[in-house]
């Protein structure tokens, strides 16, 4: 509730009108829900698997009967699914075909600084760059995107982001459901003209009233009456979403942005904000073959209706023997060195004249050093809020590193904020401490809003690792 109140201020500086609904008509769950598909390696050593991306444009029917023209990975709306191993490397050339620059982020990798897809370390139109990543970190949900600097907003708004699924022996080991009831869904909103051209204008969040689960407006998604893992990621540039199911019954929490949670969660909503990630597990086993059940948001902007609340309809089509199990303890708790610094981060505030956002009052600056971090320490980043005038929640995300959430306005997080995590919203007016370790890799890498039309209009800026 607090957070829909916030960026309901959050239309006082777009000035722009909230439509009760699209005007285009559409029978709601008539469409399956696509998986998207697994990358093939184009080759494979003892030690690395190598792919191939080409980031073109594309044409989807995201809503049904209606084309919409869209940038793609591999010219496809949601890219195709990277799956990687622990400790085994990922070698990715990507290949730009578009008109413009592109940089591909691996978000949650721990990676160099030169494979980090840097704002400013574009690919131009015509030309390739080959991603190394080591994949020396936890099983998790991680997912690819654009991050060209003043246009990663658009590139990804317009199509450009992907899941990248790492798993590891020990995650294995925890048998929790896998293969075909292991299922990564992109939930995200576009603002689409009758014709299905996708218009793009900056910190719109207003308009954007079309919501897609893997590139599809409100589709079906056929399940059998037994447990599934979800993973779930908000690709939303603006909009944050509660979900849940309309009959109220448990979801159960495993999983949070870089890690396994230490223990699962049961709870029956949770908000998953932009960037984020959450891995859920849904026992189907509960329901008759037949029943329909309704994944809902129950964040809508002000104004907004049914198309915006209910997201996706799980179909219970059978039954289904399930040797799947989620086990009381699945992974270790974060361990938390001494830090030896702290830091305060200040976001916003934002400032409507300039139409700039800021972080410590200054917009993104790629020649500039914010702050300067030695290998290996272990730091406190108290990030603070200020944007309470217009009330604009941002969600704060940093690049290298995983962290762990101390509190927020100094209360411990809930169990679904307890393992590892990269990106964590902080509400006008709150402070979040957040803590990490910068034991990976020397150089230059961002953190920034991951209301990603705020990092294209300056809410980004800078560390380096010495
Ligand atoms: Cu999702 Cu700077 O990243
Ligand atoms: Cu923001």
């Amino acid at each position: 509730a607090q957070a829909t109140g916030s960026m309901a201020g959050h239309a006082g500086h777009t000035g722009g009108l909230l439509r009760a609904g699209s005007r285009l008509t559409t029978a709601p769950f008539t469409v399956q829900m696509p998986v998207p598909g697994v990358l093939r390696p184009t080759t494979s050593t003892s030690t690395t698997d190598y792919y191939d991306i080409t980031v073109k444009p594309g044409v989807e029917e995201l809503v049904p009967g209606v084309s919409s023209g869209i940038f793609g990975y591999n010219g496809t709306f949601t890219g195709p699914t990277i799956r990687a191993w622990q400790g085994r490397q990922v070698v990715v050339r990507q290949t730009n075909r578009l008109d413009r620059p592109i940089s591909t982020h691996l978000h949650g990798g721990h990676v160099a600084a030169a494979d980090d897809g840097h704002p400013m370390d574009v690919i131009a139109p015509g030309g390739s760059k080959t991603y190394h990543y080591p994949n020396d970190q936890f099983a998790a949900t991680l997912w690819y995107h654009d991050h060209a600097h003043h246009v990663e907003a658009e590139n990804l708004f317009k199509g450009l982001a992907g899941f990248y699924l790492i798993s590891s022996p020990d995650e294995q080991a925890l048998n929790l459901p896998r293969g075909a009831y292991d299922v990564p869904i992109m939930l995200r909103d576009v603002r689409m003209a009758d014709d299905g051209t996708l218009n793009w204008v900056m910190d719109d969040f207003a308009n954007r009233l079309t919501i897609l689960a893997n590139g599809r407006n409100q589709p079906r998604f056929p399940v059998q009456a037994r447990k599934y893992r979800f993973r779930f990621l908000n690709a939303s540039n603006l909009r944050p979403f509660g979900l849940g199911l309309a009959d109220g019954s448990t979801l159960t929490m495993i999983g949070a942005d870089q890690s396994l949670l230490p223990a699962p969660d049961d709870v029956t909503s949770f908000e998953l904000w932009p960037g984020e990630r959450y891995d859920v597990v849904i026992d189907f086993s509960r329901y008759r073959v037949g029943d329909q059940i309704m994944l809902t948001n129950s964040m809508p902007f002000p104004n907004e209706g049914d198309a915006q609340k209910q997201i996706l309809r799980f179909d219970v089509v059978g039954t289904a023997s399930d040797s799947s199990d989620v086990p009381d303890e699945l992974a270790d708790a974060p361990s938390l060195p001494a830090a030896t610094n702290t830091r305060r981060i200040q976001l916003g505030p934002f400032d409507p004249p300039s139409g700039t956002m800021v972080i410590d009052g200054k917009t993104y600056d790629g020649d500039r050093i914010d702050q300067t971090v030695p290998l290996g320490a272990t730091e406190i980043w108290e990030i603070y809020n200020a944007d309470t005038q217009y009330g604009l929640p941002h969600n704060f995300h940093m690049h290298l590193v995983h962290f762990k959430v101390l509190d927020r306005n100094g209360t411990p997080p809930p169990a679904a904020e307890q393992g590892w995590r990269d990106t964590v919203t902080v509400h006008p007016g709150e402070t979040v401490r957040v803590q990490a370790t910068f034991a990976d890799h020397r150089g230059t890498f961002v953190y920034h809003c991951h209301l990603i039309d705020h990092a294209s209009m300056g809410m980004m800026a800078q560390f380096q690792v010495v």
